[in-house]
Order: C-alpha cells, then sequence, then structure tokens
C-alpha cells in the first residue's frame, strides 16, 4: 500500500521490485503542434506526481470541484492507497518524425527492430508514438492512472492500444521471491536486479556518452505480446517442459544442479550422455554467454484476455524489457531465440513496441522529457 518516490535521477517503475499488476498503454499524438505535446508532458508530470503518491489527478480531485464542472479525477480510486503505483513513459520511433523537430533528437539505439523470423505481429496493437506503463499493487489503481492520464490527453493524443497484466513474470530484486509464468516456470531467476550496481551502470542506463545527452539516466524499452499455447504445453511432459526451459519445474534449478540460484553450467552431463542442459533449451540460448555478455532487465506480466472464441484461453506474456542499447541486447538474443528456441512450437510473438523512456524526473519544475524540446 505505500508509496515510491516520483522524482529521482531515474524514472520509478524500472528497477523498483515489480509490482503485481500491469495496465500499459500507447498512444497516438494527434495534434502536430509542438506547444500542445509539450503542453501535454507537462500535464501527465503534475498528475502523475500526483497519482503516485495516492492523490486525485488533478488539484480539485473527484468531488472538490465545481458541479457544473468535469471533475478533474475520475474517483475510482478514492479511498484507496498508493498501492506503489509508477508511472513509467516512453518515446517510441515514431514520435521522432518530423512534426514535432526532434527528429534529430533520435538516439541511434531507437533503431527499428528487425523482422524476426516466425513473428505474427498485429500492427493496430504494435507500435505507438508515447507509452506508458502503470504498475501497481491494486489492478484498479494502475487501470485509475492510465484512464486519467487518456482523459488529460483527450484531442492530443488517442489511445492505440492497451494490455492489462497480472502476476509479474520477473524479480527485480533479490527480495523478491521468484514468480511463475503461465506455462507454470518460475521466471526471473537469472534476471538483472536492483542490487546488481555494476550490471545496471554497464547494461541498463543510457549515458550521455552513448550519443544521446537527454537520455542520460534514461533505458530503452521493448514489449513483446507473446500468445502461449497453453492447451498444447498443457498436453507436453514433464520432462520435455523442462528440457524446453533448462531448468526443472518445481525449484527452477539449472538442470544438471541441485538449487534455483546454483549457477548455470551448460557443461554437466546427464543420465543419457547428453549435456543435461540443451542446445535448443530457452536458458542456453537466452544465457549471456550465448550473447557476448549481454543481459536484459525483463518485468513482464501474464495475462489472459479471455478466449479466443475457438475453446482456446487468449493468454500469455506481455514481455517487458529494458536495456542500455536494444541493438546490442534484445535483438540479438531474440534473433537467437526466434531461430532456435525450442520453446518457440508453443508460443507466437504478435505485438512489438520500442520506447526511449527518458531519466527521471527531478522535481517540480521539470518533465517528462524536458530536455528533448
Ligand atoms: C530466462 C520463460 C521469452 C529472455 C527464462 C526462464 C524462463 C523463461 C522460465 C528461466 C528463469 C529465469 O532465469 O528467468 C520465458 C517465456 C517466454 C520467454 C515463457 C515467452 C512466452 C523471452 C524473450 C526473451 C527472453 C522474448 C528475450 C528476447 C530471457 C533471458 C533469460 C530468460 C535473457 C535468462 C537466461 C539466463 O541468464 O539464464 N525465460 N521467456 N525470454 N529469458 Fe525468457
Amino acid at each position: 500500500s505505500s508509496a515510491f518516490p516520483f522524482y529521482g535521477e531515474h524514472q520509478a517503475g524500472i528497477v523498483t521490485p515489480a509490482q503485481d499488476r500491469l495496465h500499459f498503454v500507447a498512444f497516438d499524438v494527434i495534434t502536430d503542434k509542438r506547444a500542445e505535446l509539450v503542453d501535454l508532458l507537462q500535464e501527465w508530470t503534475a498528475a502523475a506526481a500526483r497519482l503516485t503518491q495516492g492523490k486525485d489527478a488533478g488539484t480539485f480531485g473527484a468531488v472538490g470541484g465545481a458541479p457544473e464542472a468535469a471533475p478533474d479525477d475520475t474517483g475510482e480510486a478514492l479511498g484507496l492507497p498508493p498501492s506503489g503505483l509508477t508511472l513509467t513513459i516512453g518515446f517510441g520511433p515514431s514520435l521522432f518524425d518530423d512534426r514535432f523537430g526532434i527528429a534529430s533528437k533520435r538516439p541511434a539505439a531507437l533503431a527499428d527492430l528487425p523482422k524476426f523470423p516466425g513473428e505474427q505481429l498485429v500492427p493496430e496493437i504494435s507500435g505507438g508514438d508515447i507509452c506508458v506503463q502503470a504498475c501497481a499493487h491494486d489492478p484498479q489503481v494502475a487501470v485509475h492512472a492510465i484512464r486519467n492520464l487518456a482523459r488529460i490527453g483527450f484531442g492530443k493524443v488517442s489511445v492505440r492500444w492497451s494490455q492489462l497484466g497480472f502476476g509479474r513474470t520477473s524479480s527485480t530484486s533479490r527480495a523478491q521471491a521468484t514468480p511463475r509464468n503461465l506455462f507454470g516456470f518460475k521466471d526471473g531467476t537469472n534476471n538483472m536486479k536492483l542490487e546488481d550496481a555494476d550490471l545496471l551502470r554497464d547494461q541498463l542506463w543510457a549515458s550521455g556518452e552513448d550519443g544521446s545527452a537527454w537520455m542520460a539516466g534514461g533505458s530503452y524499452m521493448v514489449t513483446r505480446k507473446i500468445r502461449m499455447t497453453i492447451e498444447t504445453w498443457d498436453r507436453s511432459s514433464l520432462q520435455e517442459q523442462e528440457q524446453i526451459f533448462g531448468r526443472d519445474k518445481g525449484e527452477g534449478a539449472p538442470l544438471g544442479q541441485k538449487k534455483e540460484f546454483d549457477p548455470v553450467d551448460f557443461a554437466t552431463k546427464g543420465p543419457d550422455g547428453q549435456t543435461a542442459i540443451r542446445d535448443d533449451s530457452h536458458v542456453k540460448l537466452a544465457h549471456p554467454s550465448s550473447n557476448g555478455g549481454m543481459h536484459l532487465l525483463r518485468r513482464g506480466y501474464n495475462f489472459v484476455d479471455g478466449s479466443d472464441g475457438l475453446g482456446r484461453l487468449d493468454a500469455g506474456l506481455f514481455f517487458i524489457a529494458y536495456q542500455r542499447d536494444p541493438r546490442k541486447q534484445f535483438v540479438p538474443v531474440q534473433m537467437r531465440l526466434a531461430r532456435h528456441d525450442a520453446l518457440n512450437e508453443y508460443i507466437k510473438h504478435v505485438s512489438s513496441g520500442l520506447f526511449a523512456c527518458p531519466p527521471g524526473v527531478r522535481d517540480a519544475g521539470d518533465y517528462w522529457g524536458r530536455a528533448l524540446f
């Protein structure tokens, strides 16, 4: 029920210990006036500073304004605590077209993602000019925050797509127990974590030396909505499931080892004389040792969007990963997975997003993306 600070060097919602609920939204900017966009970012920042501390979106609040005016808060979070709400903004490649005079500020690291083998992306639920990731312990609080940002943005932005998530699929701090994804496996064991200070500096936070001064202290976010074919998975054997990931299902230990946090050892042999962890397993292919030492900070969520009308759950993983440079991190890892991962038989990537998340807001005089304008 507590609140995370809104102001700081970095945006909250990245290394913040992952909350349990997500409402993610991607907006298209529909005004072509730069001044209107800047005004909106200022209004949003002020609202976010209030919302994350458990207050109403506007200063009058849901019921404190003039009776003849529409309230400056929608009211469904009245009486609820801050619930660990964080709001994290990101700017997509399409914001850097000619409309707002910021084309020259597009970071090199915000290069469009390549096409990956096997992906089946749906354009209507991909991309976007601006995204906001709302995470909280209470779904009502996360939804309230996104709804009020959309309300404030009326006429300047329109919602392109949005996604609800429940059940974090990653730990971002060693103080957290590892949760499970919808395939029943512990997810987030070998994630980059809050306590890994050197790694965060080298591989999470952008630096001014990377070429875009306005991104110093920020990070790049990749989202992938990954549909999981639960029904087929549920008929596969336990042994196959464990070999696909390269970890056991109960403890989450690397195959050939005993405990969850035992180091992964790709040389250990199983009883059949083969390596215990297969070459086409998810963990082998995604591991930093297969990817030039590159890590990701994963911060995804499970989703179930009802059923698909064909008797199957419309379910999966809404994957979110933060990193210093997707060209060196997400892209090569996903290329390797897309080509070789045994998991591919059971998953399908249907949406993709790429966003530059600016550094944190320093104080009440600062606003989201100020250094960009
Ligand atoms: C590890 C599940 C997609 C990158 C893992 C683990 C599981 C898992 C169970 C082992 C536990 C852990 O260390 O967290 C899944 C599922 C996916 C999925 C169910 C899709 C539905 C992806 C994608 C990427 C990715 C798209 C990146 C392109 C990684 C990385 C690791 C990992 C970097 C850590 C490997 C290590 O260092 O041992 N994933 N994952 N995963 N996954 Fe995924």
